[in-house]
């Protein structure tokens, strides 16, 4: 009915705002799903574990394909049946970060080819909003050694790649101000779920009054 996305740098704050959206819809009485890319069925978390050890050497383009194929599944598997179920489906990360890790980050692609591309892994899904947690890539660099003992293989790319995520992140905010909602990652997580908490109140509203019941599907 729904579907909400959560993008920003490793270590932002973006799961923690996904899981504190998904409790309050659930205690508000919705149903909901709540899933994270790359993984959320028995194929795309194994595709997850290739796709993050370190031992191993994944070309850009291989990489590129690899996170697709995942999402592609997720989408068939899961997204699309619990749309047309009528819940809120909440996703940690979608194509934007596709766009702007492999897009921008590895330089794989441009952003044109990799729009059509989105389209048809995710059988023309778009989110009706992105929430984009910014955080410069210090803050996020901290957030990440309070929780993790060693990073990833995608971790371990170095700061100027950072830099360019970040970049193409807010380059996509720009081209599409209707879907994203761009927070700023520095404040408190209380703060920021009342933001996104108040945001998606309103886009329930709006879609009871419009007895709107489909999902965007045709503006990438
Ligand atoms: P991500 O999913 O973007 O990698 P997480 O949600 O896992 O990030 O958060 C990374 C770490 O930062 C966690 O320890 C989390 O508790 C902490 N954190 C998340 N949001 C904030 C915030 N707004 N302010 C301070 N710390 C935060
Ligand atoms: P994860 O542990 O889920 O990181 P985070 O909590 O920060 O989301 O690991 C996912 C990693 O994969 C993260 O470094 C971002 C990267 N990624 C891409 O490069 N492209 C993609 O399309 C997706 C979905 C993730």
């Amino acid at each position: 009915m729904l579907l909400l996305t959560f993008e920003g740098i490793d270590g932002s704050g973006k799961s923690t705002q996904a899981r504190r959206l998904n409790q309050h819809l659930q205690a508000e009485g919705h149903e909901t799903l709540l899933v994270r890319e790359p993984g959320g069925t028995e194929l795309s978390e194994r595709v997850r574990s290739v796709l993050l050890d370190s031992s191993l050497n994944v070309q850009p383009f291989a990489e590129l394909l690899l996170f697709s194929a995942a999402r592609a599944q997720l989408v068939a598997e899961r997204i699309r049946p619990a749309l047309d179920d009528g819940r809120i489906v909440i996703c940690d990360r979608f194509f934007d970060s596709t766009t702007a890790y492999q897009g921008a980050g590895r330089g794989v692609a441009e952003p044109e080819w990799l729009r059509a591309f989105h389209r048809r892994v995710t059988d023309a899904l778009v989110p009706d909003r992105t929430y984009l947690v910014e955080v410069d890539a210090e803050t996020a660099r901290d957030r990440r050694a309070q929780t993790r003992d060693e990073g990833d293989r995608m971790e371990a790319a170095g700061p100027e790649f950072y830099e360019r995520v970040i970049a193409a992140y807010a380059e996509l905010a720009e081209d599409e101000p209707d879907r994203f909602c761009r927070l700023d990652g520095r404040r408190s997580i209380e703060a920021l779920h009342e933001t996104v908490r108040a945001d998606v109140t309103q886009l329930l509203n709006e879609r009871r009054g419009t007895g709107f019941s489909g999902t965007g599907s045709s503006n990438l």
